[in-house]
This record gives C-alpha cells, sequence and structure tokens, in this order.
C-alpha cells in the first residue's frame, strides 16, 4: 500500500503539465494574471504607460479568423518553399527578409527565385491580422495602444522532427524573451497548424514552479504573453509532422519600432 502512494505522488511531482489551453477547446478570451518580475524595473519611468503592471497570459482562438488564417499558412509555405534550414527549424521575417537556407540564412527579397513570391494582398493580411494583435494585447494589458510597437524579430516559423543542424535549428531550451531580446515587452504567438492533427510534440510550456502550463497549438490561436522571466517558457520537440507559427513581438521603446513590410522593396 504504502508503496503505491509513494509512486503516485512521485509522477504527479515529476510531470506536472497543466494545458492552459488544449487544442480541442475553442477559447474566446482566457486569461491569467501574474505578479511582475522585477525585469521592468529600470524601464518604468521610460515608458510610462506601456510597462507592464500586471503581468501574465491571454488566449484568444477567435481573433482570428480561419481565412487569414490559412492565407498566412500560404504565404509561410511559399516562403519556405524557396529556402529551408538542413535542421528541423525554419524562420522567414517578412520585415528583414531574413530566411533560413541551408545552415545559414539569405534575404528572401535578394533571391531571383522568389521574385514576385509575394503580393500586395499577402502584405495586407499580414498586416492586418497584426493590427489585430496589437489591439488585443494593448486592451488586455490595460496600455496604450499608441505607445506599443511592433519589434524585430517578428517571423513566420516552421517545425518538422529532422535533428537539428546548427544553433538556429535549437527551439527547445527554457529561455526568457526579454533576455534573448532586451527590447522585448510583450510576446505573442499566432498558430496556424494543429497540435496532434498535423505534428505531434511541439507543445508551447511555460514553466512555473509548482506546475507546468501547455498551450497546444491550435490553428488561429493567438497566445500573448508579458515577455519577462515571469514568463520563461519552453517549446517541446517536434515528434512528427510540421508545425507553423508566427512570433509578433512588441515593444514598449520606439528606437526598436519596426514599420509594416510592403511589396515595393
Ligand atoms: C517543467 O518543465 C521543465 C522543462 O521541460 C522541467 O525541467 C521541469 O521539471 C518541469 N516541472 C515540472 C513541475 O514538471
Amino acid at each position: 500500500m504504502m508503496v503505491g502512494i509513494m509512486v503516485v505522488v512521485y509522477f504527479s511531482k515529476a510531470n506536472k503539465m497543466v494545458p492552459f489551453a488544449a487544442q480541442k477547446e475553442e477559447i474566446s478570451k482566457r486569461s491569467v494574471e501574474i505578479s511582475c518580475s522585477k525585469d521592468y524595473a529600470d524601464e518604468l519611468r521610460h515608458f510610462q504607460g506601456c510597462i507592464p503592471k500586471k503581468c501574465g497570459r491571454v488566449i484568444f482562438d477567435t481573433l482570428v479568423t480561419t481565412s487569414e488564417v490559412a492565407a498566412l499558412l500560404n504565404i509561410a509555405e511559399r516562403g519556405l518553399s524557396v529556402g529551408g534550414s538542413t535542421g528541423g527549424a525554419s524562420i522567414l521575417d517578412l520585415h528583414s527578409g531574413a530566411l533560413s537556407h541551408g545552415n545559414a540564412f539569405v534575404n528572401i527579397f535578394k533571391l531571383e527565385e522568389a521574385k514576385n513570391l509575394f503580393n500586395a494582398q499577402d502584405f495586407k493580411i499580414y498586416s492586418h491580422v497584426k493590427n489585430k494583435i496589437h489591439h488585443a494585447i494593448a486592451n488586455h494589458f490595460g496600455i496604450s495602444r499608441s505607445g506599443l510597437y511592433l519589434t524585430h524579430p517578428t517571423f513566420f516559423s516552421r517545425i518538422t522532427p529532422v535533428p537539428p543542424q546548427t544553433i538556429h535549428d535549437e527551439y527547445w531550451h527554457p529561455h526568457v524573451d526579454k533576455e534573448t531580446y532586451e527590447s522585448f515587452h510583450y510576446t505573442s504567438l499566432l498558430y496556424l497548424s494543429d497540435f496532434g492533427h498535423h505534428f505531434d510534440g511541439g507543445r508551447f510550456i511555460f514553466i512555473d514552479k509548482d506546475s507546468n502550463k501547455t498551450v497546444e497549438p491550435r490553428r488561429g490561436r493567438v497566445s500573448a504573453f508579458t515577455s519577462g522571466s515571469e514568463n520563461l517558457h519552453c517549446v517541446e520537440r517536434v515528434t512528427g509532422g510540421t508545425r507553423y507559427a508566427i512570433t509578433v513581438s512588441f515593444t514598449c521603446d520606439p528606437n526598436h519600432a519596426i514599420d509594416d513590410p510592403t511589396v515595393n522593396r
């Protein structure tokens, strides 16, 4: 008897993974507030009205429409068809043009085979969706929209189970966004594929002291969170299929703002 009980306790402690958003549910809005880390202390007086006073996480499954997701997935597939990492993780950044290519990156806007790959409509949908996420984040965290800017890197990602070839393929290490990219204040992800359907593994995990919370990717799901160490996280390794997502990043610092991408460049 004793042994049985101890085994149960052991497993529940070692593998505590609580879904914050399961793939099968459609969540119009779900949020949790978390006390902010001290990471923002030095910036409070510089970017008043934008630095989070309340930190946390929020999910929106109905902000982005099915047709917008289809259009964005099509952009990702088209862009990545002219490149792609030899390892399992590839990115396409329509702002800078960065595209994974073999073991390095190229500028997609300078690639001959990518001429006329994108049209004005592509950029229009991309900007429109980005604006909706921008508004939803400002609204949820109670900050001024005009003081919050899109920042670099904002990019499409494609993950497959192919073994890593370079450090750029290793997306699964636990990290804090604000440590990786100093300019980040709010991070968001828009998922373009379904966990358990288009791919296996690849859940997003918030690493908390007592238990880990997962966000299972779902087409059209937006997951947004404050970028400090209150939101230490990782992505599980993808074990099958292909996972597409967009990382949309925001800063309170106008010096790190980036413009919408355009077709004429
Ligand atoms: C949470 O996930 C991290 C990283 O995968 C792991 O090291 C840690 O043991 C997990 N914590 C719990 C309580 O399961």
